[in-house]
């Protein structure tokens, strides 16, 4: 039994990470997707909600788990030893730098943390959550970012985050 580990901020999941999840559940007995926490980014939605979003789109995957955690991904891994690998997805050369020092440091941090990288598919290279939230934000097109069955609740969390950031500006400038 091969068990990969998916790990990510999914703020929010995207198609180009919907790519990697299928992919891998294919090519592995299990995938354990988890969300993480980037401690020096900020994010739009709290944990249990990305969590949630990534149960809505993955209904269809059966080999899958979805789990957080508040922590280093080598602790995780170390607290699961059922797993092999990491995955992680590359969308071009300008995600490699960035991943090949985590994929390092992960290493240093616990050397049984294998990284291997999946090819993002043609059709999803330039998609990111940071994308994404920038089209929701402007109540933009998201049909071919992410799935349908979340576009609602995307735009209304990203359309009241943004409102309540021009207002603070506002106040700030008045
Ligand atoms: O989707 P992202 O934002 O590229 O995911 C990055 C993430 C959350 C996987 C990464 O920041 C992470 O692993 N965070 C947990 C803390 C950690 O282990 N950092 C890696 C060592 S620098």
């Amino acid at each position: 039994m091969k068990i990969a580990i998916y790990p990510g901020s999914f703020d929010p999941v995207t198609n180009g990470h919907l790519d990697i999840i299928q992919r891998a559940s294919k090519m592995f007995d299990k995938l354990i997707v988890v969300v993480l926490i980037n401690p020096l980014k900020s994010y739009s939605f709290s944990i249990p909600e990305r969590v949630r979003l990534l149960h809505e789109v993955t209904g269809s995957v059966k080999n899958i788990e979805i789990d957080s955690f508040d922590g280093l991904l080598a602790e995780y891994f170390n607290e699961r030893p059922e797993i092999d690998v990491i995955v992680k997805g590359l969308r071009a050369t300008s995600d490699f730098e960035y991943e090949f020092q985590m994929a390092h440091t992960n290493k240093d941090l616990n050397p049984r943390a294998e990284t291997v990288f999946i090819p993002a598919s043609s059709n999803t290279t330039f998609i990111s959550s940071s994308m994404v939230k920038q089209v929701a934000m402007f109540g933009g097109d998201l049909t071919k970012y992410v799935p349908a069955e979340i576009h609602e609740q995307i735009r209304d969390k990203l359309t009241a985050e943004f409102a309540a950031k021009r207002l603070a500006a506002q106040n700030r400038n008045n």
